[in-house]
Parts: structure tokens; C-alpha cells; sequence
């Protein structure tokens, strides 16, 4: 994690000119340079990739991308989306398992219009018997996200699961409140950049603060993520179920489509669960600035891929 390059590319995201530059060479073509990390921008992209992922015993989780929405038809259209991409993934017969943010259901206009959409999304994934984890945000939106979680979890909705930040130094208690519920959490180190006053900026601070979280999650929750493509973080939870006696079948690591592949199938032949996050939609922009700023060498084989394209 890089701080510095966390900072650039959160404006660079926010640049409507490099968007317009990137969406256009950056899905063009099947070897863009986009979809190492974006399946496409289709439904049926995103199934197809799925389907391949299944081929090679891994699990997956859907996403269809899109993040904060100004307009209530905005969130309404993203919300109808969701809709029917549940009928397409039972049609298609791949896992059922989505993830979404709330941003991208109206959060930002106001709460009511996202909670209306949320369980417009969570009627079809209860009736289909689909898991929905819920992504983090910004620490702005921490607070509400988990508020509105929990306000799901206590009307009955158990069929969803929510995503926190190591990052954060609210998390030891966030994770608590969810073991306490017995709700399944999805534990990442945190994609955003933030304020000195609420997360740790140095590398080695967040991953002390995840080792510790992850053992938690693995000691006391329910079926928790592990998400991660750090060596040292996945050896970490490996050592932990190992020295306690705690089964593969009862967490599971995540990784991100298109990054380290090799790990993602070692862990599988091993016998760990690994689930997929599979990105897709025409909003890919903003999660693949995310990504460059995790790792500013991408950023020599995307200007290549620009140049190869013109
Ligand atoms: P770290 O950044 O320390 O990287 C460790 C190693 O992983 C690197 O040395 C490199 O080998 C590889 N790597 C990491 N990122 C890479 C990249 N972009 N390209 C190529 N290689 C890379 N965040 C959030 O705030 N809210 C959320 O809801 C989610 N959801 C989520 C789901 C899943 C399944 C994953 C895996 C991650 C998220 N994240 C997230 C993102 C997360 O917070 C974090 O930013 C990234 O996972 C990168 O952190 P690592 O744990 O991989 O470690």
C-alpha cells in the first residue's frame, strides 16, 4: 500500500477528461488494458468469466459497478440492474452471491431511498437464496452503512454480510458488534484514502491491525473473508486456523478478478475456499483508478496498453 499513490490516483479519478480518455480505449478490445481487472462491461461478460472461474473450483462474488450516484434515477437504474441480474445468474446457473455499495443505491441522496432499494434487491436474493455482502466505502459512509446493516439484520434479512476496513481504527470494535450478531464479515485492509484522524497510514500498522482482526474473525465469527493478495496476511490465517484447530470450510480468503491468479489457484488446490470478486458495468473507472493506486507498477502496463491501442 502506498499512501502517495493512494492521493494521486484518487484525483486522478476524479478527472472527467482521463475518464473519458480511458473509457475509451480501455474495454475496447478483448486484450485492453482494463480487463485484467474488469470483466466486461456486459451481464454476459460477466457470466462468461464466472462460468470460467467455476471451471478452475473457485468461488465468486458479482459485482456491478457503479458508486456514488447524484440522482435518484441513478440509484433507481442501478437498483433495477441488480434486479435483473439476479434472474440472469439463475438463469446462467453460476453461484448466486453479489456484492454492492451504497453509494450506487442513493446513500448519498438520502437513507430512505437507499434502504427502499437495498430490500428491492434483497426480495429476489431472499427468494433465490442469494448471499449479498455489502462493500465499505468511505470512512463518510461507515457509520450509515453499518447503521443500515444492522437495521437489515434486525428485520430478518440473513442473507447478507458486510465488509470492513483494517485500515480503520474503529474496526477491533465493528468487527465485535458483528461476531456479536453472528454476521458474516469480509475483512480487506481499506481501498480509500483516508484522514490521519480515523485510519492508519503506514503499511505496517494496517497489517498489524488485520492479523489481529483476522484472528478475531476466525476465533469468534461467522464464516468470515478473509480478502486479501498479501502473502504475509493469508500465511498469517493459515498459522492461526492451523494452531486452533479451525477447519478450511469455516472461513474463506477473497481476492480481486485479475490479481495474483497464481495464488488464488494454489490456495484452491490446497483445499481453501477462494471467492472472486468479479467487477463488471460500464462505470469501471473509479475501481480501476483504485487499483493503479494500490499498485503504481500497473501503471506501466496500462500506459502500454494505451500505446498498443492508438
Ligand atoms: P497490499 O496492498 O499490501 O498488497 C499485497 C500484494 O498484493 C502486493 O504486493 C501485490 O503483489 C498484490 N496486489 C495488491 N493490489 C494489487 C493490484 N491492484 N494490482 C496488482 N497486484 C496487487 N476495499 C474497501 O475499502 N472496501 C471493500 O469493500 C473492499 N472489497 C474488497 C473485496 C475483495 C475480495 C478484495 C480482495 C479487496 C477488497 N477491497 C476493498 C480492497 C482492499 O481494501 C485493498 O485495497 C486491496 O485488497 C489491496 O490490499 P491487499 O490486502 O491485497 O494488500
Amino acid at each position: 500500500m502506498y499512501p502517495g499513490a493512494k492521493t494521486l490516483f484518487y484525483a486522478l479519478s476524479r478527472s472527467a477528461r482521463l475518464k473519458r480518455l480511458a473509457s475509451k480505449y480501455g474495454m475496447r478490445s478483448r486484450e485492453s488494458f482494463a480487463r485484467r481487472f474488469i470483466a466486461g462491461e456486459t451481464i454476459d461478460e460477466a457470466i462468461d468469466a464466472s462460468r470460467n472461474i467455476q471451471a478452475q473450483g473457485l468461488h465468486l462474488t458479482l459485482d456491478y459497478l457503479g458508486e456514488s450516484v447524484r440522482t435518484v434515477e441513478e440509484a433507481d437504474a442501478a437498483t433495477r440492474e441488480y434486479v435483473r441480474l439476479h434472474d440472469v445468474i439463475v438463469r446462467s446457473g453460476i453461484e448466486r452471491n453479489i456484492s454492492l455499495k451504497l453509494t450506487q443505491l442513493g446513500v448519498g441522496i438520502d437513507r430512505a431511498t437507499c434502504v427502499d432499494n437495498l430490500r428491492r434487491i434483497l426480495e429476489p436474493a431472499g427468494r433465490h437464496d442469494f448471499f449479498v455482502r455489502i462493500d465499505m466505502e468511505e470512512s463518510a459512509w461507515t457509520q450509515m452503512t453499518l447503521d443500515i446493516f444492522e437495521t437489515l439484520w434486525q428485520q430478518d434479512y440473513r442473507n447478507i454480510g458486510i465488509a470492513l476496513q483494517a485500515s480503520l481504527y474503529r474496526t477491533e470494535q465493528d468487527v465485535r458488534r458483528m461476531n456479536e450478531l453472528g454476521a458474516s464479515v469480509r475483512l480487506v485492509k481499506g481501498a480509500y484514502k483516508e484522514p490521519q484522524d480515523v485510519a492508519y497510514r503506514r503499511k505496517a500498522d494496517v497489517d498489524a491491525a488485520f492479523v489481529r482482526l483476522m484472528r478475531l474473525l476466525l476465533d469468534s465469527g461467522n464464516y468470515p473473508a478473509i480478502a486479501t493478495h498479501d502473502p504475509p496476511m493469508i500465511e498469517a490465517t493459515q498459522s492461526h486456523a492451523r494452531q486452533h484447530g479451525i477447519g478450511k470450510e469455516r472461513f474463506e480468503f477473497e481476492m480481486l478478478y485479475g490479481i495474483r491468479r497464481d495464488l488464488q489457484g494454489t490456495l484452491a488446490s490446497e483445499g481453501y475456499q477462494v471467492r472472486l470478486y468479479i467487477p463488471f458495468g460500464r462505470e469501471w473507472f473509479p475501481y480501476f483508478m483504485r487499483r493503479l493506486g494500490e499498485r503504481p507498477a500497473n501503471v506501466g502496463f496500462v500506459m502500454r496498453g494505451i500505446l498498443r491501442e492508438q
